[in-house]
């Protein structure tokens, strides 16, 4: 099948230019002026613009917490990525304590098989490490799962030693993968979280005040110091505050190999909506928290000059009703995380490139280009080039959309942007060449997604 999207503004990371795209199959074939070749579907993009489909590094779908589970699986999950444009998701596999690594990806293959919708990838969240496992990382990056995420914080429950993370880091300095870290100091919390709740502070503006931006700062601080000294390249997932942008911008300047992702949650967000009434404030319990709004000029300014790399979401979506609430009179039990999947894409085009805080190629770069190159996808996604993939998405950037709960597609009962009215709307969402999204209906088909085997590192 040949497909013609016709007389758009091709935007890609290295510059803006009108252009017709003729896609052969699932694959880009040719870009340029006046493609009059016959195509069998002809997309008229005039006035609008046609940029490579969204790629979102950091999604939780259908992951246990405890005894419940997230509210997206890879079926709804996918289609409200693609909704928002988006056509390339990375989530992350679970280890739990003692299973070996390949059985926790497996685990997450059978999750997503027959239901996503748009193409995925895996990382490996690991738990435990012990010398005699590190032989398998290298087997999962054999097998495209390139990259490992380790955490610094949730003692007991997900947390890991500096030995832990350093042993994995001089594993991945010398097997291609790369080590994502979530940075908090999780004992330093777990103190303050322990004092709050004996003192009788109990509602959900007590999770922020006890997870201090100096707490992720010092624990940014140390993942790069250990991936110096393991001779590995570390990115630092969910950056939230000023305070830890300056550990990444100092780390750079010297020449550390260190990578920054932030999400729309911080950008646009602050620390006031835990000060929402009754238990409104829970909707945005995630970790890190959110925080004051003064630090977020300091995100985008490190968005705008290559501090920070990457726009992921973090999508790790609880429902209010019957999730959210087993936290009401102990914050501590509430579970973390907030819907995004839908939203990135609109948001920051609005609030990042309408308002003038990055340029629409830093868009590309910061949501599908720089993540496909980070995280082993490219030239294959995040590109508008002859042979990669079609992954395109026709962008009416005039066009106003409300965000809200009652007309968003993730499976949960809250938005955290309700009544956010953004300009861009993705009229046309292209997965491999075939539509997936159409006139805001999804017209793709859940389990049409393939897994993604990603390249390791090659720097
Ligand atoms: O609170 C959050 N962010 N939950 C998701 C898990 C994580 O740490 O990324
Ligand atoms: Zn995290
Ligand atoms: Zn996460």
């Amino acid at each position: 099948m040949r497909t013609l999207i016709r007389g758009g503004t091709v935007a890609t990371a290295a510059g803006i230019f009108p252009a017709d795209v003729l896609i052969e199959g699932e694959t880009i074939a040719r870009v340029g002026a006046g493609l009059g070749a016959e195509a069998q579907r002809v997309f008229d993009a005039r006035g609008k613009y046609v940029l490579p489909g969204g790629i979102d590094v950091h999604t939780h779908l259908d992951m246990p917490l405890g005894e419940i589970v997230t509210a997206d699986d890879f079926e709804s999950g996918t289609v409200a990525a693609a909704h928002g444009g988006t056509t390339t998701v990375v989530d992350f596999a679970v280890q739990t304590p003692g299973q070996p690594l390949r059985e926790a990806w497996e685990t997450w293959m059978r999750k997503a098989e027959g239901k996503a919708a748009v193409d995925y990838g895996f990382h490996l969240i690991v738990t435990d490490l012990p010398p005699a496992r590190l032989v398998e990382m290298d087997v999962l990056v054999a097998e495209g799962v390139t990259t490992f995420k380790l955490f610094m914080a949730y003692p007991g429950r997900l947390m890991v030693d500096d030995a832990t993370i350093y042993r994995a880091l001089r594993r991945a300095a010398g097997n291609g993968g790369l080590v994502l870290m979530h940075a908090e100091n999780g004992g330093v919390i777990e103190e303050l979280v322990r004092r709050a709740l004996a003192e009788g502070k109990t509602a959900p503006r007590w999770h922020a005040a006890t997870r201090p931006a100096a707490a992720e700062a010092e624990a940014v601080h140390r993942s790069i110091a250990l991936a110096e000294l393991a001779g590995a390249p570390v990115y630092i997932v969910h950056v939230s505050c000023a305070e830890a942008v300056e550990e990444i911008a100092a780390a750079r300047g010297r020449g550390a190999r260190v990578l920054g992702e932030t999400c729309p949650q911080y950008l646009f967000l602050s620390e006031e909506r835990y000060d929402a009434p009754g238990f409104e404030g829970a909707k945005y319990v995630m970790s890190p928290p959110l925080r004051p709004r003064p630090g977020q000029e300091r995100l985008w300014r490190a968005l705008a000059a290559g501090e920070l790399q990457v726009v992921a979401t973090d999508h790790c979506p609880f429902r209010m009703r019957d999730q959210k609430s087993l936290g009401r009179g102990d914050f501590s039990r509430i579970p973390g995380g907030a819907p995004g999947i839908e939203t990135r894409m609109s948001l920051l085009l609005d609030g990042g490139v309408r308002a003038g805080r990055i340029s629409l190629e830093r868009f590309v770069e910061v949501t599908a280009t720089a993540p496909a190159r980070i995280f082993g996808l490219h030239p294959r996604k995040g590109v508008i080039a002859p042979g990669s993939d079609a992954d395109l998405v026709v962008w009416d950037l005039d066009r106003e959309h409300t965000w809200s709960a009652a007309t968003h597609h993730m499976r949960v009962d809250y938005n955290p942007y309700e009544g956010m009215v953004v300009r861009g709307v993705p009229e046309l969402v292209l997965s491999r060449g075939s539509p997936v999204v159409e006139g805001g209906r999804f017209v793709g088909r859940p389990g049409a997604g393939r897994f993604l085997k990603r390249a390791p590192r090659s720097d």
